[in-house]
């Protein structure tokens, strides 16, 4: 799988790119309540201008991808001076208050994760296969501390085909409930395609949260 996203990369077969902000991340992210300088993990981020939104509102980002091809991509399309370095088996790029780890999410651990207050997941968790969801669910938890808030942006469609795979909203709620306070904020009208995103709002759950 993990060679697909490669060649993917590789063949500029990446139809999943958007070259606008989402617009429900705009829409959304306002009212979750993160507050400035809070630093967003985005897990498996492509080179998605998602991120540079949330750094433009006072967020340092942190976001993570297996191709390193997207993480150049994203510092060439970008402005200001590029920070290379390794860490704990990670090719890292900063750029300004974005910094992108190049590797595998399910290696990036909590030790790496001290600062990380809040996450952005917008076709992530639809990347993955459904005996992969699961363990992405739970990782991510190990990763935001307890009160953090996310926007998780997930897609229903028609047929079982994918990448990008749906996920229903019982199974959303069956993979995140456990860990996170999980609140349903809206349905997109479908697309041409029966393609459906939906947005929800998620705030890890600890002892003050529940
Ligand atoms: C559907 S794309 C979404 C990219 C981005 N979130 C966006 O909205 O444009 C999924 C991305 O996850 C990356 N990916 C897949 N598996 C990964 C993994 N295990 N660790 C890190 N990145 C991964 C792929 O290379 C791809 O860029």
């Amino acid at each position: 799988m993990q060679d697909d996203w490669l060649k993917r990369w590789d063949e500029g077969r990446i139809g999943f790119h958007r070259d606008s902000v989402h617009p429900t991340l705009m829409r959304h992210w306002p009212a979750l309540g993160a507050l400035p300088g809070t630093k967003v993990l985005v897990p498996m981020c492509g080179k998605s201008l998602d991120m540079r939104w949330l750094a433009e509102h006072q967020h340092p980002v942190l976001g993570i991808e297996l191709a390193p091809l997207a993480l150049e991509q994203f510092v060439a399309e970008g402005r200001g001076e590029v920070t290379r370095y390794q860490q704990a088996g990670f090719g890292i790029l900063r750029q300004g208050s974005i910094e992108l780890w190049g590797g595998d999410f399910f290696h990036f651990h909590i030790d790496q994760a001290q600062e990380i207050g809040a996450f952005y997941d917008r076709a992530a968790l639809i990347a993955l296969p459904v005996a992969t969801r699961q363990r992405y669910a739970f990782h991510l938890a190990q990763l935001i501390p307890p009160g953090a808030p996310g926007l998780l942006i997930s897609l229903t469609r028609p047929d079982d085909g994918g990448p990008p795979f749906g996920v229903e909203a019982e199974e959303v709620r069956r993979l995140f409930e456990p860990n996170f306070l999980v609140t349903h904020l809206e349905d997109a009208a479908p697309e041409a395609n029966g393609f459906r995103e939906s947005a929800w709002a998620l705030v890890r759950r600890g002892p003050q949260v529940d």
